[in-house]
């Protein structure tokens, strides 16, 4: 989800324009409740709803890094995600989104977030993260994680295996009474302790029965600040870290961010589900290779 730095601020609150009401068509048909800082409550049910989204979308990773090789264009590699999403029965979240063609984000090397898919073929050590949202039954299932074409150098698996341990060190933080910046502040100083820096203006969102709705799950923050957690909230984290500086630029295709020091960027993405105790990923790899090396 975009952070307004100024540029995006108008067309962010366009957006939650529609999203809160989209959110209150929705409330009527299945929410269980809302708490005071705007954002769903969902049941029990709802939860296996997002586990059985969440699933399609992480097999869909699952069974893709036979794809990714160099030389093979993340623009084949969309077309087969688009053919696995109609395989499982479900569709695709991002095909028709704000104008959106693709079936996947695929983000090569300094390009952060939004990448487009293109006939541009992929080199030897190139590292990118594939991002997949289904829609099955209404419940969206939103994932992505790194992938190698090639080798790994060791810059590029350091990243990578920092910005997977960033993403777990945010959802071990996540359970009723914590708060968002809770969250925030447990990836920010794992990744800074590391000697690299947390992307800003990008971050995490609400999902369920809508792609992106209230909290932004900020991947910075403060220890109890921002809203509290609560039992039954669906949201995903999606840590984006860079070796370099965490500034970003947007291409003038309108999607494209890449680090504007054009140093390398990572990202890996569950979506969860808020219990009693914790939570629930939803999006799990069914062959537990979230990670591209183990
Ligand atoms: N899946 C992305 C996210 O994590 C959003 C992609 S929207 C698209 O929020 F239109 F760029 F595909
Ligand atoms: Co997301
Ligand atoms: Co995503």
């Amino acid at each position: 989800l975009v952070l307004g730095n100024l540029l995006n601020l108008k067309f962010d609150l366009v957006n939650f324009g529609k999203i809160s009401y989209r959110k209150f068509e929705v409330k009527k048909i299945n929410g269980v409740g809302q708490t005071k800082d705007g954002i769903d409550l969902y049941s029990k049910t709802d939860f296996l709803g997002m586990h059985k989204a969440g699933m399609l979308a992480a097999q869909i990773l699952d069974e893709i890094g036979e794809f990714v090789y160099p030389g093979q264009s993340t623009e084949k590699i969309d077309e087969i995600i688009e053919d696995k999403v109609k395989q499982t029965g479900a569709k695709s979240a991002t095909i028709g989104y704000r104008g959106y063609k693709h079936a996947s984000c695929i983000s090569v090397n300094h390009v952060v977030c939004h990448g487009i898919p293109s006939d541009k073929k992929l080199k030897d050590g190139d590292i990118l993260n594939i991002d997949v949202t289904v829609i099955y039954e209404g419940w969206y299932g939103d994932t992505s994680r790194m992938f190698v074409a090639g080798s790994l150098n060791r810059k590029a698996e350091r990243l990578i295996q920092v910005t997977h341990d960033a993403l777990f060190k945010g959802i071990e933080a996540v359970k009723p009474g914590s708060t968002f910046g809770d969250i925030g502040y447990a990836i920010q100083e794992f990744v800074e302790k590391n000697r690299m820096s947390v992307v800003r203006d990008f971050c995490g969102h609400g999902l369920g029965r809508v792609f992106h709705a209230p909290p932004n799950v900020l991947h910075y923050g403060r220890p109890g600040t921002g809203a509290q957690l609560e039992e039954g909230m669906f949201f995903t984290i999606e840590p984006m870290v860079n070796l370099g500086r965490p500034e970003t630029k947007l291409l003038s295709d309108g999607w494209t961010a890449v680090t504007r020091d054009k140093a390398l960027s990572a990202q890996f993405e569950h979506s969860v589900g808020v219990t009693s105790q914790g939570c629930e990923i939803f999006t799990l790899s069914p062959k537990n290779i979230f990670h591209p090396t183990y």
